[in-house]
């Protein structure tokens, strides 16, 4: 069975409690839940870790190669804006990573408006909630499909 990794960064997990005017009501669990459903559906094994910790991150990251992912759905939180080291484990590893982001980053404040890691990803999802991971889901579910086709 194809695995994916979906890795959530800083403050993640106070999502429902957290500035729910910006990212909603669903909690991290909730997400989690609704894209466990969802590759179950197509026969796709789906892990999960949060942290609030850069270099944990970027552990994560290194071993997604070894541990056999075939893609990585990425929201780096605050990350996005200023991480070198995630970006560069990001360009390191041959697994593809899929950048999401719950809110339209492009329509906030300013320093939101740059991800460093967008250069080296397949492509970014952003402003649509919980929605923005399970459209990311659907291009890992098509991308898997072609693949085996
Ligand atoms: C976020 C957007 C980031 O700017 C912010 O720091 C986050 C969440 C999002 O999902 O909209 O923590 O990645």
């Amino acid at each position: 069975m194809e695995k994916i990794l979906v890795l959530h960064g800083p403050n993640l997990n106070l999502l429902g409690k957290r500035e729910p005017e910006i990212y909603g009501r669903t909690t991290l669990a909730d997400i989690n839940a609704m894209i466990v459903a969802r590759a179950k559906e197509a026969g796709i094994e789906a892990d999960f870790l949060q942290s609030n910790h850069e270099g944990v991150l970027v552990d994560a990251l290194q071993e997604a190669t070894e541990k056999g992912y075939a893609f990585v759905i990425l929201n780096a939180a605050a990350f996005t804006h200023y991480s070198i080291a995630i970006r560069d484990a990001i360009a390191a590893i041959s697994v593809p990573v899929i950048e999401v982001h719950l809110s339209n980053i492009h329509r906030r404040e300013e320093f939101r408006h740059h991800s460093v890691i967008s250069p080296v990803v397949m492509g970014q999802i952003a402003g649509f909630g919980a929605d923005s991971y399970m459209a990311a889901l659907e291009v890992v579910i098509r991308r898997l499909a072609e693949a085996k086709a």
